[in-house]
């Protein structure tokens, strides 16, 4: 019998109620997106790690994740992107671990207690918290059923262990539940519960996503950074000239003229974010002296500005870039920007407001765009 340890990662959702433009498993967090916060710290115990990504993002996730990680396409639910995982589980493993990736600071010690227990001959094991508030069960119409005796209640987190073997005769159930223990109980094995850990609560909301950098940036919460920038391009005298602006293409606009795609939104936010992080500007970094970066977009610029802040430890709170101009108008596609911005800062809170200057100055005259950006940043630990 071996003791060998499989962790399969689900990150195939989306994360409807955190409204980020990217997928939750790709959001990030102190420099690092939420699936490698997870891998990470189920890695020392896991000689296999299975991720479940979003149909789509498959190549990413590989890229994200090395060779050493298994990514396999996600299925629509939770259920079925643990299920899709699991047929990629070598026979070799004895022990399971299903872990969520919304659960990205699950500590690693949680998973070896989890280890622990099925090696002490559970079947089942998963971690629970008690719960603060009263649960209630309620009816269609929303009329209480039973009030089970809070004391008996546990809220349930995620690595759950089992025996490989359990698992799988579990999931051949057709049932969809919202852990896999749900399935293991329907076919009346016991399932120890252990105590869970506050660091393994799930990321659901965006206030969530805070709570989780406060986690990650410790002691050191009170170091936050505001930094500001500016951009101005001239209209080109080339009517040919596509525009690029907040990380879009305008189609049927003038272009601006300029080293790398002229994007005065995208240059004004990575200028704030260097700023913020006292680590120069643009020219500095990605000047002409730089000729790799002629004619890169908003967007690479961007990614390659998340890049620089976070190596100097550095996590994004949000950025607000107001766009000064008659032309073009913002707010009809003002979610569209946020998005293309936001994705760029692996999906940074992100805002964008627009203003003309009563026909003063250059952009009152129609002569070009500037924008200006602010960017609070915050040093993380981890
Ligand atoms: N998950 C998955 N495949 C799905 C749906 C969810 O692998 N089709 C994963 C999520 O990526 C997450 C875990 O299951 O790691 C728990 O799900 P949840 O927190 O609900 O994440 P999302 O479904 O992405 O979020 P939301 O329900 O807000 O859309
Ligand atoms: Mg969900």
């Amino acid at each position: 019998m071996s003791d060998l340890v499989a962790v399969i990662i689900p990150a195939g959702g989306s994360g409807v109620r955190l409204g980020s433009t990217l997928p939750k498993a790709l959001v990030q967090i102190a420099g690092k997106t939420l699936v490698e916060h997870a891998v990470n710290r189920m890695a020392p115990i896991a000689s296999q790690i299975i991720v479940a990504a979003p149909l789509g993002f498959e190549e990413e996730f590989k890229k994200l994740l090395g060779d050493e990680i298994t990514v396999v396409t996600g299925g629509v639910t939770r259920t079925e992107s643990v299920k899709a995982a699991l047929s990629h589980i070598d026979a070799s493993h004895d022990f399971v671990l299903v872990h969520d990736a919304a659960r990205a600071l699950a500590p690693t010690s949680l998973a070896m207690r989890v280890v622990d227990s099925l090696r002490a001959g559970e079947k089942a094991v998963v971690p629970g918290v008690a719960v603060s508030d009263t649960i209630k069960r309620i009816d269609k119409d929303n009329y209480v059923t039973k009030t089970p005796t809070r004391s008996k209640l546990r809220a349930i987190q995620t690595p759950q262990g089992f025996k490989r073997k359990v698992l799988i005769a579990a999931h051949k159930s057709k049932d969809e539940m919202t852990d896999d223990a749900g399935l293991v109980e329907e076919r009346g094995v016991s399932v120890k519960v252990i105590a869970g850990e506050p660091e393994a609560f799930k990321i659901t909301t965006p206030d969530d996503l805070a709570l989780a950098l406060k986690y990650l940036v410790g002691g050191a919460n009170e170091d936050m950074r505001a930094g500001v920038g500016t951009d101005a391009h001239a209209f080109s005298a080339d009517s040919s000239r596509p525009l690029w602006l907040a990380g879009i293409n305008w189609i049927g606009e003038v272009g601006v003229d300029g080293h790398s795609d002229g994007d005065v939104a995208a240059h004004a936010i990575c200028d704030a974010l260097l700023s913020a992080a006292s680590l120069g500007d643009l020219g500095s970094n990605f000047g002409t002296d730089r000729p790799e970066y002629a004619g890169a977009s908003g967007a690479k610029l961007l990614q390659e500005t998340l890049v620089k802040i976070s190596d100097a430890g550095f996590s994004i709170n949000n950025v607000s870039v107001q766009i000064v101009g008659n032309r073009p108008k913002i707010g009809a596609r003002r979610a569209e920007c946020i998005s293309a911005l936001s994705t760029a800062l692996g999906g940074a809170a992100v805002s964008v407001s627009a203003t003309t200057t009563d026909g003063l100055g250059f952009t009152g005259e129609g002569k070009g765009l500037s924008a200006i950006a602010t960017a609070l940043i915050i040093r993380s630990n981890k």
